[in-house]
């Protein structure tokens, strides 16, 4: 096992505190260059952040938080643990984030085409102190929230900033220009504008970010489309045997993505994805729908896959009535456990 060579690496004035007394690994500030993955991780500053279920400093609409037990149980039947996880769809990164804070996988990369979204990842993860430090700064107010939606920051941090104060002030956590503040513009529900801009929270989960990242756990944050990061696999990760890589795909919604994000996908998209999975098999991987007809009847008669049909209910924020909610899980790993948690599906089953 090597060591990591952090010793050139300043000390962050202020980025103490994880956990109380206890020595600070130095903050990294910058991504670790690919062959880091052959190291281990050096031990977390806070591994009891990662034992929460809220671990991902931003909101996000279709957040998978319930299906993160099923894809660990999944990728321990098959790849424990994996040396390489990438999630090339992360927006608010749950999955990744846990499954590196509990070790189910030693290391992971993040990816998203939202400039935004990747501004925001490589700044918690490599520049935390700026952004804690630029967060607490921030007027919580339906003035500024204007500001930050009319802004088109150029620089990554200003980007990272964006990023964060629309999405913890923005209905749903919604980046998107349709939706609107919290609260209203004239503010006069219960729920105002600040509501979800917690100080104390966001700041520990920022630093739990950075937690990963300096103990060399997530390696790396890629603006990218998802053709160029699953490309970057191979060209970048030619050490590693495609079996050590497991590939976790949460894509936009096929009915609403358009209303959620900035980048959606139109239906040759989804058709063009699950082609590339058909062919591009050298290594696992993992991929999230909303159950839907239109992803059953293209992942249908594919004998090299499995279809899992995944239902949990969960209560909405504000609402006491609890929902259910269907979802796919498509993998081409081959050990599947019986589990209470899922039904696998034939595989001509379309309906
Ligand atoms: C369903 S969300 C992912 C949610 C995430 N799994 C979570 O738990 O928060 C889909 C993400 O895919 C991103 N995206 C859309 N089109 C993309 C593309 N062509 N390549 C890479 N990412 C894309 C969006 O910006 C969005 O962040």
């Amino acid at each position: 096992m090597r060591c990591f060579a952090v010793g050139h690496i300043r000390l962050i004035e202020g980025a103490e505190g994880l956990m109380g007394n206890a020595k600070q690994a130095p903050m990294r500030r910058k991504p670790w260059p690919p062959d880091a993955v052959l190291d281990k991780p050096t031990p977390l500053q806070d591994a009891r952040l990662f034992r929460n279920s809220v671990i991902s400093p931003l909101r996000y609409p279709g957040a998978k938080r319930q299906l993160v037990p099923v894809i660990e149980s999944l990728i321990n039947a098959n790849v424990p643990p994996p040396r390489l996880l990438l999630e090339p769809f992360c927006g608010g990164a749950t999955t990744t984030l846990r499954l590196l804070g509990s070790g189910a996988v030693e290391h992971g990369i993040l990816a998203d085409v939202d400039p935004l979204i990747a501004a925001f990842w490589r700044t918690a993860a490599f520049d935390s102190k700026w952004l804690i430090d630029a967060m607490h700064e921030e007027t919580i107010s339906v003035a500024r929230w204007d500001w930050w939606r009319a802004a088109n920051p150029r620089g990554r941090r200003e980007r990272a900033l964006k990023c964060l104060f629309l999405n913890r002030t923005t209905f749903s956590g919604i980046l998107h220009g349709r939706a609107g503040p919290i609260g209203g513009r004239a503010q006069k529900s219960d729920y105002k504008i600040d509501c979800r801009f917690g100080l104390e929270g966001l700041t520990r989960r920022i630093k739990g970010v950075a937690d990963l990242a300096s103990t060399g756990r997530l390696l790396d944050v890629w603006e990218a489309d998802w053709r160029t990061a699953l490309g970057n696999l191979s060209s970048k990760f030619k050490m590693l045997d495609p079996g050590e890589i497991v590939v976790y795909l949460d894509p936009p919604y096929v009915d609403k993505a358009q209303w959620l994000y900035e980048w959606s996908f139109d239906s040759t998209e989804h058709t063009d994805l699950a082609a590339w999975l058909a062919s591009d098999t050298r290594y696992a991987w993992l991929l999230s729908y909303d159950d839907n007809q239109s992803i059953r009847g293209l992942y249908k008669n594919r004998p090299a896959e499995s279809v899992l049909h995944v239902s949990h209910t969960y209560t909405a924020a504000g609402s006491v009535t609890r929902t259910v909610r269907d979802e796919l899980l498509v993998t081409n790993l081959t050990v599947i456990p019986p589990s209470k948690r899922y039904r696998l599906l034939k595989t001509d089953e379309a309906g």
